[in-house]
């Protein structure tokens, strides 16, 4: 196996929904930038590949049950920008959701980031799933998945043009002949598609990096098929090991029947770490976390609107197929309760006590929040200490499930630091994680060969032809 690439998911309050409660926790947006800069501290002397910001285009009373960390945050454009200032080596990846973002204004920021930070910048590519976006942006509805995903393959392509606008050598700068630009070596984008129309040049000169490396996310056939044949990273949400080898397979194969050399594919899968000193310390940070979770009802006339539908004793009672719905959310799962569910209750049972070490014949049951919480809640968590994570980390890369990990961590900063701190080391020891940085650019951590310009591979093509 080549070595693992490991990157932060960044969400500066946790990425739980009640990581932000949990003591300790950084829970103020207003002072994020602190957060930011000591995270990407903390991540730069792990020597982790880069720091990833996901984007969301909407906000409201609903987010802040589901996911807290959408409510409010700092754009992810900015959020490089800032620190690629306090940062010397690690990767800055930022999101921009394609069916409302504008190209030019894209290439422009990201080519402008990959040089003020000496080629450390990527960009990840969604369409999108908020349909409150399109009211922000001047439109009536929220486009369909297939035209979404239309206007992304437009929207990759011309950002590649506009990024090979100069040629690497176009800016002459020479002072004693006056010559500042070799007009030959600067080119027009001149794009025409359904969905965008740009004249071109960028602007800005070329990126250090030719191209910042392009990552998707997302699981739709359109969303598989355009992460294989674009981009360098996919980002992909995956259930258990066995799914993952599937996925990985999946795309791997379709780069290859695009032509392209699928190894270049790396394929990345969100995980959500909570790490102890021993398995004991970490299932118990997993249980105040679960407790602090809040769920219908809490509120006896009824929950806030719009919150989260499955977070409820009427839906788990579907799933466990015992009429739950009455009792009180803090009440034990017994034997004899437990004895009356469905295999998936049987199951959602397993999967508390693994993460909370709360068994029903134990000594501290688990409460029907604690499955609650499990069934509604999506997190693929890992619990346990350092080595016992690392080992997972080591067994799915071995195994060819991924290529690496997007980290994210439920309590900022105490769960990111015991991570890096604790978990970062051990994948180090073991020889899958390098203990250096190797290269300089975000390209060269992840191990991907710098584009040739089109402009400059075409001419080449003529002249061999
Ligand atoms: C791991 C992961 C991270 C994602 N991050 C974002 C994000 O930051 N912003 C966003 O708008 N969508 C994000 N998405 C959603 C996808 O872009 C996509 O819109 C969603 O999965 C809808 O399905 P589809 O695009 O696969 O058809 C993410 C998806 C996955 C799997």
């Amino acid at each position: 196996m080549s070595r693992l690439i490991i990157g932060a998911m960044v969400r500066a309050i946790g990425a739980y929904p009640s990581g932000w409660r949990y003591p300790g926790a950084h829970r103020d947006p207003r002072s994020d930038a602190a957060a930011l800069r000591r995270a990407a501290e903390v991540a730069e002397s792990a020597r982790l590949d880069y720091l990833f910001f996901g984007d969301w285009l909407a906000t409201g009373h609903d987010l802040e049950f589901r996911d807290p960390y959408l409510v409010a945050r700092i754009d992810p454009l900015s959020a490089i920008s800032y620190l690629a200032a306090f940062t010397e080596r690690i990767g800055l990846i930022a999101t921009a959701n394609t069916s409302y973002a504008d190209p030019y204004t894209v290439a422009r920021a990201t080519a402008s980031i990959d040089l003020l930070s000496g080629g450390r910048v990527g960009l990840s590519l969604v369409t999108g799933a908020e349909a409150r976006a399109a009211a922000n942006h001047g439109r009536d509805f929220h486009a369909a998945n297939d035209t979404r995903y239309d206007r992304v393959v437009e929207f990759e392509h011309v950002l590649r043009r506009l990024w090979d606008s100069f040629e690497d050598d176009a800016i002459v700068a020479d002072a004693a002949t006056g010559v500042f630009l070799d007009p030959a070596k600067l080119h027009a984008t001149d794009f025409h598609g359904a969905h965008l129309s740009v004249a071109g040049p960028l602007n800005v000169a070329r990126p250090v990096q030719g191209h910042p490396p392009l990552v998707h996310a997302g699981s739709s056939p359109r969303s598989r098929l355009f992460a294989a044949q674009s981009a360098d990273l996919a980002l992909v949400a995956v259930n258990g090991f066995e799914q993952a080898v599937a996925i990985r397979e999946e795309l791997r194969s379709l780069a290859f029947e695009s032509g392209r050399d699928d190894r270049t594919l790396k394929v990345i899968a969100p995980v959500l770490p909570i790490v102890g000193e021993t398995r004991e310390h970490a299932q118990s940070i997993a249980d105040e976390l679960s407790e602090l979770v809040q769920i219908a009802e809490d509120w006896p006339d009824g929950p806030p609107a719009a919150f989260p539908a499955n977070r409820s004793l009427a839906q788990l009672t579907q799933l466990v197929g015992v009429d739950v719905s009455k009792l009180s959310p803090d009440r034990a799962v017994t034997p004899a309760l437990v004895a009356g569910f469905s295999a998936a209750g049987q199951e959602l049972v397993e999967i508390v006590a693994e993460r909370t070490g709360r068994s029903p014949s134990g000594e501290r049951p688990p409460t029907l929040r604690h499955l609650v919480v499990a069934a509604s809640v999506n997190a693929s968590m890992v619990v346990g200490t350092a080595v016992e994570i690392a080992a997972e980390f080591e067994a799915w890369g071995e195994a060819g499930a991924v290529d690496g990990f997007n980290v994210l961590s439920a309590v900022q900063p105490a769960q990111f630091e015991a991570f890096a701190r604790g978990v970062v080391p051990e994948l180090q020891r073991r020889g899958v994680f390098p203990t250096e940085y190797e290269g300089e650019t975000l390209r060269e951590h992840l191990g991907l060969d710098r584009p040739e310009n089109v402009h400059v591979r075409s001419r080449v093509s003529r002249v061999t032809s």
